[in-house]
């Protein structure tokens, strides 16, 4: 965009020439420096692409980072005003910070019962999480509930354990339960003679602090990615349900479900978004039910306690977060950029992406949209991005199904994932795991597991040759 803007400086400084030539000295040396500022700001998209800047190398349009190491996915969006970047950097901040319990002067409140103790401990560089419980870098949690709905058309909370098990607590005070996570070998068999073994994730509860009502659904998910949030926030509605496929009128296999969920703060019910079955439908009520939630952390948005109804509720005065501390780490995950696309114009993964539509693995993965205006976050507003994810719920089949409803979303169904920086986690996780769960070690697992309406894709990229399989895969590795 910086590019753009340059060049056409230096067309209305032509047009303008032709009236002046006297000034002709003067406006060539003004051109020249024009030129050379123009390739020192295209610099930063070229060293990533040999044939100069392309759209599909920007995950996110103006919302790019230009940097495929670890630290991939921190980074703010290019050009926020001074003021901005303070908020950003304050809501960074606060995302790293390690919460402690109550009275503390800052970033207290944490608990009685919890998850972890700071966003950045289950969002790993702000990418995945890791697959386990009970150490300082475990990133899953448990959603709890009973048959049924609530009054807004939601999970119903076990009584004595609401809607997420915390599986930590603060010193002398019982954790709601213990989480053993193991996995069983599935092995799997293409058709041309080579196997992958698959692990399949088995989950015992041990230690429950108070019976547990027998009938009790769970849903275990791990920490998916948290940059490109302000982006996934301005896809406008109306593009997301032109997906909307419910009845599969064009006999593709893949139907696509919007879910409707409810928010709190808002206190109407909304288009969701965010979390693994599209169950949240706003950034702010995300970042606030995370820190309620996962951390045991009031706010303004979420104000009691984790442990509300339950027997080792406390009441306590006020909330724990500062209204300007939610709203800064909200502004954070709203201004994170999205990684660009490397090596575009490879011929492997030119051929994998082709083949990755041929097999319409793009009937979910929505390569392109456009999101809609914003007038507080200009990076964010009208642009092209390349998320590739409808953000809609599909039935993915009984081995992926955590059998626990979500407002709309059956137990069979996820939201499709985004795939955009998803060949970096290798760099900003060391091992990465993928799917809701955390249960694939490797792309090619998380492929193999799809079932239910991806069936047909997976048994198409099944029967592929094992070099077509594998340009598949190194095309998602450049995304
Ligand atoms: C115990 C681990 C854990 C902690 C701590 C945690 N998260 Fe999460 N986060 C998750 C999981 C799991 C999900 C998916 C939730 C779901 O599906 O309902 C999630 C989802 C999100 C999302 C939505 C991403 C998307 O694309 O759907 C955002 C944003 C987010 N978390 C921000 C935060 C912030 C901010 C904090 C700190 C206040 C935080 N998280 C703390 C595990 C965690
Ligand atoms: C019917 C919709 C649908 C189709 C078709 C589909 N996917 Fe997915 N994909 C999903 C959903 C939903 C998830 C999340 C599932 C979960 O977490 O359990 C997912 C997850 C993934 C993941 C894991 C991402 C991560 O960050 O963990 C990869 C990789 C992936 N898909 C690749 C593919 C490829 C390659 C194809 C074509 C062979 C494909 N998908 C076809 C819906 C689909």
């Amino acid at each position: 965009m910086m590019c753009q803007d340059v060049h056409h400086s230096r067309f209305t400084f032509h047009d303008w020439r032709s009236q002046n030539c006297n000034m002709k000295k003067l406006i060539v040396f003004a051109g020249v420096i024009l030129v050379v500022f123009a390739f020192a700001m295209c610099h930063k998209a070229t060293e990533f692409n040999e044939t100069g800047y392309d759209d599909r190398l920007s995950g996110g349009g103006l919302a790019t980072a230009f940097d495929a190491t670890s630290k991939a996915f921190t980074h703010a969006v290019d050009g926020l005003g001074e003021r901005d970047a303070r908020v950003h950097t304050l809501g960074d901040k606060a995302f790293e910070q390690t919460f402690v319990s109550s009275p503390a002067p800052i970033f207290g409140g944490l608990g009685p019962i919890f998850n972890n103790v700071s966003c950045i401990s289950c969002h790993h560089n702000d990418g995945k999480g890791t697959p386990s419980f009970g150490t300082p870098t475990s990133s899953m949690l448990i959603r709890l509930s009973l048959t049924g709905n609530d009054e807004h058309g939601g999970p119903v909370a076990v009584p004595n354990f609401g809607l997420q098990l915390q599986d930590q607590a603060l010193f002398g005070v019982p954790c709601e339960a213990h989480v053993k996570l193991s996995y069983t070998d599935v092995s799997v068999n293409y058709p041309d003679g080579s196997t992958v073994m698959l692990h399949k994730p088995d989950y015992q509860f041990t230690d429950f602090y108070t019976s547990m009502p027998g009938s009790f659904m769970f849903s275990p998910r791990m920490a998916p990615p948290v940059f490109g949030g302000g982006l996934l926030e301005n896809i406008p509605e109306q593009t997301i349900l032109s997906f909307v496929d419910q009845n599969d009128k064009n006999g593709d296999g893949i139907s696509g479900k919007a879910n409707y969920v409810y928010n709190p703060y808002a206190k109407q019910t909304e288009l969701g978004r965010f979390g693994l079955k599209a169950n949240t439908s706003s950034i702010l009520v995300q970042v606030a039910t995370a820190y309620q939630q996962d951390m045991g952390v009031t706010s303004f948005v979420q104000p009691v306690k984790s442990c509300y109804g339950q027997s080792q509720y406390v009441k306590t005065d006020g909330y724990d977060l500062p209204d300007s501390t939610l709203k800064a780490v909200t502004y954070y995950v709203q201004t994170l950029a999205v990684p660009a696309r490397r090596d575009v114009k490879n011929p492997d993964n030119v051929a994998g992406e082709l083949i990755f539509n041929q097999i319409n693995c793009s009937g979910c993965h929505r390569q392109t949209m456009t999101t809609g205006v914003n007038n507080t976050i200009k990076q964010v507003s009208n642009q092209r991005i390349h998320p590739y994810t409808d953000l809609l719920l599909h039935d993915m089949g009984d081995d992926l199904a955590d059998n626990r409803p979500d407002f709309l979303a059956t137990g069979n169904e996820w939201r499709t994932m985004p795939l955009w920086g998803i060949g970096l986690f290798e760099k900003t996780n060391g091992i990465p795991y993928y799917l809701h769960d955390g249960r694939a070690r490797s792309i090619e697992e998380a492929i193999l597991w799809h079932g239910g309406e991806a069936k047909k894709s997976r048994d198409q990229f099944m029967q592929l040759s094992k070099s077509d399989r594998d340009m598949v895969i190194k095309f998602l590795k450049s995304l």
